[in-house]
């Protein structure tokens, strides 16, 4: 399954070279400590991005989780994005998550992205909600999220470990403006 948008694509990270999935992470390393889950010690590792690779595989398969790489041009690698932690019977909710690489943010490609993610979750996998948590310090996502109609539902108290310190996180949440779920 391929997401395209004008002149990127949103390809499964199962697809993607593992050494060019490490040197994306090893690039943005500086994002993802101050943004995402503190990391297993043998997060940078090639053995570890295999691994990791193979579960998106796994998740992909089941329906859990919907990683992918952006590329763009020979196949390079800008971005990271995914629906995860889907939950389906009376949920049929999704989170969604984005990394941008450095080299490429403030020219719109997480906005893009982002919308793209969305159309895939309510039109394709039909789900009835869309939610991100984020810390409520990271202004950039904070207002990419409400950019894009996403509302704050509430704060998560120190919930999330991050750069080794526990972390509020604000859930925020969008409703598919279509309404098609039926629960099976
Ligand atoms: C958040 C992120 C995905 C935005 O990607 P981007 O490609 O730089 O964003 P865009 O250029 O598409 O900008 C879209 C909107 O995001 C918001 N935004 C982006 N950078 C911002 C900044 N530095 N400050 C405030 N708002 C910002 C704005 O609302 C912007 O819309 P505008 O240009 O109309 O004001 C990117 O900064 C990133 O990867 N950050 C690190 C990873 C991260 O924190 N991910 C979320 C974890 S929960």
């Amino acid at each position: 399954m391929e997401l395209q948008i004008d002149d990127v694509m949103l390809v499964p990270m199962y697809t993607i070279k593992v050494p060019t999935l490490l040197e994306f992470n090893r690039a943005n390393r500086f994002h993802i400590e101050r943004n995402f889950p503190t990391k297993q010690k043998d997060f940078y590792t090639l053995e570890a991005h295999q691994r990791h690779v193979l579960e998106s595989l796994l998740n992909f398969e089941r329906g859990d989780a919907y990683n992918f790489a952006v590329v763009g041009k020979g196949r390079k690698m800008i971005a990271r994005a995914s629906l995860y932690r889907v939950l389906r019977e009376n949920y049929h909710n999704a989170h969604i998550s984005i990394l941008v690489d450095y080299r490429h943010q403030h020219v719109g490609y997480g906005d893009k992205i982002l919308k793209r993610l969305l159309k895939h979750a309510f039109e394709d996998l039909k789900l009835h909600k869309v939610s991100a948590e984020v810390m409520p310090t990271n202004f950039a996502t904070v207002a990419l999220l409400k950019k894009n109609g996403f509302v704050m539902e509430g704060v998560l108290r120190k919930s999330i470990n991050v750069f080794g310190q526990w972390e509020d996180h604000a859930i925020y949440g969008l409703l598919n403006p279509n309404e098609p779920t039926v629960l099976d």
